[in-house]
């Protein structure tokens, strides 16, 4: 059983990402803890407990991080692909679900030192809410399982500017310092998830099979869909759900290690930089970095498949 921390921001793919983690199987999610990113995090946070409550989640949820560490707060939040309310236009109801009274990076914590040697920590929001755990914290690096983080840029464009995807831009120096840390990091980042596609008819589909708990994912997804056809994909991209796919299945995913780290200023700030373990550079701020993974490949029909079995089981 995988004892999960999932820290989102919810977001129209961290949707999809959540409800594959609470109907898993192998999968105990202890905790949601919210960030800022496809909204404000007051949005993000309302939105993980209304999926709380239309989905019967029982782990509480607990409000983190309105703005990044350093640098600037985002310039504009991204309505044209989650929509004003972060949750694809549904006009939910308010949650009847309260927040729980710690702010995200204590419960992490709290989480953490309950199971130690136990907890893996899925991060696919801006990462300010790990970086803070890191530093009231510091011994939960010793204590965590793993971390996989949606995130990065390796080999190919990002998605906010050419160098740097959403979550590593918004949040650079968080970024750098989760990477930095003495924790196991894999990265599940654009280089694989823009493969990982599900079409209007699929959704659409799965949903009149599954039921309301997949009839609500098919309804807040209708203009991600949208924005993601308009850049000649398939369908919707499912970021967040692949760094889940890969707690549950790692098997399908192709990993290298090197150091990694992400620059913090300047035009390439969230880009990231992955030192080969076995290059010699002169003693400084690359050898010092640990070796961490990131995703280079991956097996996106049976990732896909992965999701669609999840979302029909009964
Ligand atoms: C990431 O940015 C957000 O829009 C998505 O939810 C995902 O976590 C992709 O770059
Ligand atoms: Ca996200």
């Amino acid at each position: 059983m995988h004892k999960v921390i999932f820290d989102t921001d919810p977001g129209v793919d961290d949707a999809l990402a959540l409800y594959y983690l609470h109907r898993h199987p192998q999968v105990d999610l202890l905790a949601i803890t919210t960030v800022f990113g496809n909204a404000p995090v007051e949005t993000t946070t309302r939105n993980a407990l209304f999926l709380k409550d239309s989905w019967g989640i029982a782990a509480p949820v607990a409000m983190g991080a309105a703005h990044p560490l350093s640098g600037p707060d985002e310039a504009h939040w991204p309505t044209h692909i989650h929509g004003r309310d972060g949750l694809g236009n549904i006009d939910a109801p308010e949650p009847a679900a309260q927040p729980d009274a710690r702010p995200a990076h204590q419960l992490i914590v709290d989480t953490i030192r309950a199971h130690p040697g136990e907890v893996t920590l899925v991060a696919v929001g801006r990462m300010t809410n790990l970086a803070r755990a890191l530093r009231t914290a510091p011994d939960i690096a010793t204590q965590v399982k793993q971390v996989v983080v949606m995130g990065g840029a390796f080999a190919v464009p990002g998605n906010v500017t050419p160098a740097a995807e959403a979550n590593l831009h918004g949040d650079a120096l968080a970024a750098d310092e989760v990477f930095g840390a003495s924790w196991p990091v894999v990265a599940v980042g654009l280089d694989v998830t823009r493969q990982v596609e599900m079409t209007h008819a699929e959704l659409t589909d799965l949903a009149r099979q599954a039921g309301p708990e997949v009839a609500l994912l098919r309804d807040l997804s209708q203009d991600y869909i949208a924005f993601y056809e308009a850049l000649n994909h398939r369908g919707m991209v499912v970021h967040d759900c692949c760094a889940c796919v890969l707690v549950t299945d790692p098997d399908l995913f192709t990993r290298r290690t090197a150091r990694i780290r992400v620059l913090t200023e300047g035009i390439g700030r969230g880009a990231t930089v992955a030192a080969p373990l076995d290059m010699r550079f002169p003693p400084g701020d690359w050898d010092s970095a640990p070796a961490q993974d990131y995703c280079t490949a991956l097996r996106a029909e049976a990732v896909h498949e992965r999701i669609t079995r999840l979302l029909l089981a009964r």
